[in-house]
């Protein structure tokens, strides 16, 4: 547990996470992870061609909206440096 009271993952705990090996679809940003698996925008783990159960911070750059896209999202923990 964190200061935050969040729980910490590794990289490949949240690797598992990524709509296919479990059914959670969690993303990585900015050192949060995000629980997106109530979106349909990331069914089965993919959104446009990227994939759930990374870091995708430096993706986000390329993407065509901000980050506030995870304000209805839950943070579920921290991505372990
Ligand atoms: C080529 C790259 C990408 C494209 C074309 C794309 C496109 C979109 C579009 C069209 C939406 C819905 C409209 C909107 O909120 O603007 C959306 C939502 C979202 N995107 Fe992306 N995106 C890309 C990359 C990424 C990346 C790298 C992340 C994560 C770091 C991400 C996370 C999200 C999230 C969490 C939502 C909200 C989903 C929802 O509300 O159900 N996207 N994206």
């Amino acid at each position: 547990m964190t200061k935050e009271g969040l729980p910490e993952y590794s990289k490949s705990q949240l690797a598992l996470r990524n709509g296919q090996d479990k059914p959670q679809i969690w993303v990585a940003y900015s050192g949060y992870i995000y629980d997106v698996s109530g979106s349909r925008l990331w069914k089965n783990g993919m959104h446009y061609e990227h994939w759930a159960g990374q870091d995708l911070t430096e993706e986000l750059k390329d993407a065509p909206h901000s980050d506030s896209v995870f304000s209805k999202f839950q943070v579920v923990g921290i991505l372990k440096s």
